[in-house]
């Protein structure tokens, strides 16, 4: 975060890998190497501008009211009941649609920049509901495994939304990421269509299993069972075919010694746990 005079700050918000395989809608963590910049100016009257967006394509609204940072910075200034207003100027530099949280990114570096702008800046508790409507508009779901870990920091769970409580996780030493980014976009609101409401409780049993174990691992700094738990049975099979060669990426990523590898968020970008850096990069 970089506050530039009395009137504008600047905060930029990493990408995030959301889900990580067995914590679907609830665990995540940041990836530092991409991320949105938002800069925001206070202004008169209690409104929210959208100067420019760079870097983002035709297909970000410029009408704050829909706009993920936009809708964001709304819902503070009615929730804190603030009498003037903010303009924003963003830079993206998540791919659209890439499922490494770019719409929870916008709305975490904007909503940090705007906090920095008033007289007594709010915990994060109180930031992280306006993220999550960005992420409702955004995808028609207020999930906040992208959102948290982007303004928390750290490999977290959220516990809950209302309350928000986030709580996070010890990584293991030696945990690295790779996340490959394939060159085509696929729609949150997509991805998650192609889950059906209801799922079988033997999945659920299964899931919960291997998320347990996935949080007793991180807490263990034990990589071998860390791998063993990292398999999504509940929603990776059913949003698979929506990512074309993710089948035969996924097979490459664990003959090259990845601890586990599956869909980053809601896809088409793929992530996989790996003990150490060198076999990140295998
Ligand atoms: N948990 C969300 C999903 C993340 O998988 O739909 C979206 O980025």
């Amino acid at each position: 975060m970089e506050r530039t005079g009395s009137n504008f700050a600047a905060a930029r918000a990493p990408a995030t890998v959301a889900n990580v395989a067995v914590g679907f809608d609830v665990l995540g963590f940041p990836v530092d190497a991409v991320g949105d910049t938002v800069r925001v100016e206070r202004m008169d009257g209690p409104t929210v501008l959208i100067d420019s967006i760079e870097d983002g394509g035709a297909a970000i609204p410029m009408d704050a009211a829909a706009n993920t940072a936009g809708v964001a910075l709304l819902g503070l200034i009615r929730a804190e009941g603030l009498g003037h207003g903010f303009r924003l100027r963003i830079r993206k530099g998540i791919p659209l649609s890439s499922g490494m949280g770019g719409s929870a990114a916008s709305s975490v570096a904007a909503l940090v920049a705007a906090n920095a702008l008033l007289e007594t800046p709010l915990p994060p508790e109180r930031l992280l509901p306006h993220a999550l409507a960005g992420e409702e508009l955004a995808s028609g779901s207020p999930h906040g495994d992208n959102a948290a870990p982007c303004l928390y920091g750290g490999l977290v769970i959220l516990r809950s939304t209302e309350p928000v409580e986030v709580v996070r996780l010890p990584v293991p030493r030696g945990l690295c990421v790779a996340l490959v980014h394939p060159h085509r976009e696929l729609d949150t609101r997509t991805s998650r269509g192609a889950l059906p409401r209801d799922l079988p409780l033997r999945d659920y049993v299964a899931q919960s299993a291997r998320l347990a174990a996935f949080v007793a691992s991180c807490f263990m700094d034990d990589l071998a069972l860390m791998s063993r738990s990292l398999e999504d049975v509940l929603v990776e099979p059913r949003r698979a075919s929506l990512v074309p060669a993710f089948a035969a990426v996924k097979r490459a990523a664990l003959k090259a010694g990845a601890l586990g590898c599956s869909l980053s968020g809601s896809g088409p970008s793929v992530f996989a746990l790996c003990d150490g850096i060198v076999s990140a990069r295998r």
